[in-house]
């Protein structure tokens, strides 16, 4: 029998809103690598067993194309010609890149000059019409909650409960190859989509809810953190003028407010923030250790995980899961200034030059 792997509408259409004729727009998004750390709970000397989701490998290079195959799909079915989204760049480049696949128009507002360098140049070559606005995140989402009463346009962003649908499988892959929901399960908060859809994902595995039968025995502890100056759910309000250099979560107003507040709730977890060297220092963590790049705000987590580790509020022999969101391609530039020890050298092409680089850095 054939196998080939067709994205996850299909792998989970009995707990997803289709049908047999429902037209799936997919790119094969999903079924993302659940990796393992080997040496970062050496180097802090606990004895944890940490995982990262690494949702950089769909298609677009970020965990939204989970989300976006169910908007997408459900926007044609529903007969729209065109989606809308604000973004903060990772939202806008999955938009566009599905809006190509359905034959549809994708118009996406983004913050003038607060786009990473990778978002911009996918969201150009899949050919969206780009709206750049002067203003934040938060102002683009604002317009774009009320343009649908204005034009003939759907709403992709995650207040889109297929959004939510679609992002809530990669909590059911989880379950799926560790045999039960993790003990904690931390990931970065910026609009809240993602926690409430991983919530969903791991309240309908535990409860039985949809066509199969239950496969976790338990749900996770959400942990929620945030860049300190992004922090709405650490003040308990919204925050005006949210900067951090991890510029995917640079926002202040999240949508998924009572929601976010909900899975923390319920799980008895808890949110927490971190000054923006924090989150670079976990961001290079992942790299220099494991061999895994992912971009700023991706590492959120596990700047939170390793803090929370460090206190034994999330004890030694727990099972933990961090999202890493986005691929670190996404975001050369902070790549790039991360690596200030990194000293390439410029030699003649001779044996010889080549032999004497090497051994001088052995
Ligand atoms: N990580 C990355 C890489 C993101 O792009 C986002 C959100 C988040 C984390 C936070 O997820 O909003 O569900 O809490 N990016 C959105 C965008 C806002 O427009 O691309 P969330």
């Amino acid at each position: 029998m054939a196998t080939r792997y067709t994205g996850l509408i299909d792998r989970y259409k009995n707990r997803l809103p289709v049908s047999d004729d429902t037209r799936v727009i997919s790119i094969g998004e999903g079924n993302t690598p659940l990796i393992q750390l080997q040496n970062i709970p050496k180097i802090i000397g606990k004895e944890v067993d940490i995982y990262v989701k690494y949702e950089g490998l769909n298609p677009t290079g970020s965990f939204k194309d989970r989300g976006m195959t169910m908007a997408v799909t459900k926007a044609v079915e529903e007969g729209s010609q065109a989606i809308i989204c604000a973004s903060t760049g990772n939202t806008s480049a999955s938009a566009a890149a599905y809006a190509v696949r359905a034959g549809i128009k994708a118009f996406v507002l983004i913050p003038e000059g607060k786009i990473a360098l990778g978002k911009l140049a996918q969201t150009l070559m899949y050919g969206a019409e780009i709206i750049e606005i002067n203003g934040n995140f938060d102002d683009g989402m604002s317009i774009v909650k009320e343009i649908a009463d204005h034009a003939p346009v759907t709403i992709v962003n995650s207040i889109n409960p297929f959004r939510i649908e679609g992002q809530k499988t990669a909590a059911f892959e989880i379950v799926d190859e560790l045999g039960d929901a993790p003990d904690f399960h931390c990931l970065p908060v910026g609009n809240a989509g993602n926690i409430t859809a991983y919530w969903k994902g791991y309240t309908e595995y535990a409860t039985d809810q949809g066509a199969l039968t239950a496969v976790a025995t338990k749900r996770p502890v959400m942990c929620g953190y945030q860049a300190a100056g992004a922090a709405p759910f650490i003040s308990g309000k919204m925050v005006d003028n949210p900067e951090t250099i991890a510029t995917a979560i640079r926002i202040g107003r999240p949508q998924s407010w009572d929601f976010a507040w909900a899975a923390q709730k319920e799980s008895g977890g808890w949110f927490d923030c971190f000054a923006d060297e924090k989150i670079l220092e976990a961001h290079k963590m992942l790299s220099r250790y494991e061999g895994i790049f992912c971009e700023p705000a991706s590492a959120t987590s596990l700047a939170g995980a390793l803090k929370d580790i460090a206190s034994g509020k999330i004890p030694e022999g727990s099972k933990i899961v961090c999202t890493l969101t986005g691929n670190g391609l996404k975001d050369p530039d902070t790549a790039i200034s991360q690596c200030k020890d990194a000293h390439p050298v410029t030699i003649d092409a001779t044996l010889d030059a080549v032999k004497k680089a090497i051994l001088d850095k052995m």
